[in-house]
């Protein structure tokens, strides 16, 4: 067994750490510390770990909140210095002009997804983004309707097509009460696999209108079959969108080639460009010249040509950019220029390599935790197959919650906690290390015990 063969002295995660190609990608993030975090009201205190207090603490939540780059803090300085100097004539005359600031994103968006330049904007908000990207790609009539859904949906995605659908059943004539269809795995199966979705898909006949799922779910951080789904979705006729917000610079994707309709995603996890980050949009360009879809407009998505002849009349722009609908939110956009320089630098190959390498370190230390435990064990929610997850691991620890989750904080482990009873930890391979995962694995054992 794996768990036999795996060594478990610190050493050896230091070992690991110093054979690390990217580990000095580490450098360029802030860590929050305990110093920083003790008196906060959030359970860390220094005094009781043999660190010294400023070091910093084991940031497993990434795919909450990443950590900040510190170049961020110049890219906004920057920005609000052209603001200052410069005032309105910023937004042509500045360094990074403000009326295409966007467009410097569209590269390192598109390499992060796998898609054309056209095909993604930085943009609004995910839920945002998911609404006008429904109101192009749900368009129900009163017998193809319905939309599928995982049953451990993000709550915004669940909330945003019941309301879709809600508004869509007055005037298409369906009954919004039968048209959100939550798919579950297999009865003994614990992850859903393709063919659970081909399957329900082809139970409920024609009267599937759209297939949105979470590419990887925020609770099990199970990596769904992307190509698999959206292959089986398409060759029904069924339009499919995918919610990037743990998948985006946590996993590889090639959304252009796999052929989803459109997808959504946030900037604030795995692409650590701070809280709030703008969001962004894949829309593939099969759909770009369609000036028959119903869409809700804005100026910024006209056509940048004669945005400014300020006409009466709509002319999308042929990009995913003809989805966005207002100028962008510069100062909220500048922290993203940092963290996708990263990216590029450090590739999203190489770096899924790193995390697949990170995860599977975790899961083994579990396994030998579980081995040699006397008492409860360490269940683990998220698949074991590296293929069908990303970096992070989900797990239900024995006993009570709120004393495992305080005595994680006091070891300086950051992770979170999602009801009912899942911890989930993500070591990100931007800047955890391995060390991080053993000393987390130290901690667990401890709680363990
Ligand atoms: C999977 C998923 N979908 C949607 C959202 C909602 O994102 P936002 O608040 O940016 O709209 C989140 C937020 O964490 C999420 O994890």
């Amino acid at each position: 067994m794996a768990s036999m063969t795996i060594r478990t002295d610190e050493a050896y995660a230091r070992e690991l750490d110093a054979a690390d190609p990217l580990s000095a990608l580490r450098a360029e993030f802030d860590i929050p510390t305990r110093r920083a975090l003790t008196g906060t009201g959030a359970g860390f205190s220094p005094e009781e770990s043999t660190e010294p207090g400023d070091s910093p603490c084991i940031y497993l939540c990434g795919n909450s909140l990443g950590c900040m780059p510190r170049r961020a803090r110049e890219a906004v300085i920057r920005q609000l210095d052209d603001w200052s100097m410069l005032g309105v004539e910023g937004h042509r005359h500045g360094r990074d002009p403000w009326l295409c600031f966007h467009e410097r994103f569209r590269g390192p968006l598109s390499r992060l997804v796998g898609a054309t330049e056209r095909e993604v904007v930085a943009m609004n908000s995910l839920t945002a983004n998911l609404h006008l990207l429904m109101m192009s790609f749900y368009r129900p009539t009163r017998e193809r309707y319905r939309i599928v859904i995982e049953d451990s949906a993000f709550p915004s995605d669940s909330y945003a097509v019941c309301s879709q659908a809600e508004a869509h059943a007055r005037y298409a004539g369906f009954d919004p009460a039968s048209a959100v269809v939550r798919l579950t795995p297999a009865p003994g199966e614990s992850s859903l696999k393709t063919q659970d979705v081909a399957r329900e898909i082809d139970r409920l006949g024609g009267s599937v209108a759209m297939v949105l799922l979470g590419a990887v779910n925020y609770l099990t951080g199970q990596w769904l079959d992307m190509p698999g789904i959206t292959s089986q979705c398409r060759s029904r006729g069924i339009g499919v969108g995918w919610d990037l917000a743990h998948a985006i610079g946590n996993v590889p994707m090639s959304l252009h080639d796999w052929g989803a309709d459109f997808a959504v995603w946030c900037s604030y996890k795995y692409l650590n460009a701070g809280p709030g980050a703008v969001g962004g949009a894949f829309v593939h360009e099969r759909h770009l010249a369609d000036r028959t879809l119903p869409r809700l407009a804005g100026w910024w998505g006209n056509d940048p040509q004669t945005r400014f002849q300020m006409s009466k009349t709509f002319v999308p722009v042929e990009r995913a950019d003809a989805w966005s609908l207002s100028n962008p939110p510069i100062l909220s956009m500048a922290p993203l220029i940092a963290s996708l320089d990263l990216f590029d630098r450090a590739r999203i190959g190489a770096l899924r390599q790193k995390s697949l390498a990170l995860t599977d370190y975790l899961e083994r230390l579990v396994d030998r935790i579980n081995a040699e435990s006397r008492g409860g064990t360490i269940g683990l929610l998220t698949p074991r197959d590296p293929e069908a997850r990303g970096c992070h691991l989900s797990m239900t620890l024995p006993g009570d919650a709120d004393a495992a989750m305080l005595a994680l904080r006091r070891a300086g482990i950051i992770c979170d906690f999602r009801e009912p009873n899942v911890f989930r930890f993500a070591p990100v391979p931007l800047y955890n290390t391995f060390t991080d995962v053993h000393r987390t694995a130290a901690a667990l054992r401890a709680i363990v015990a």
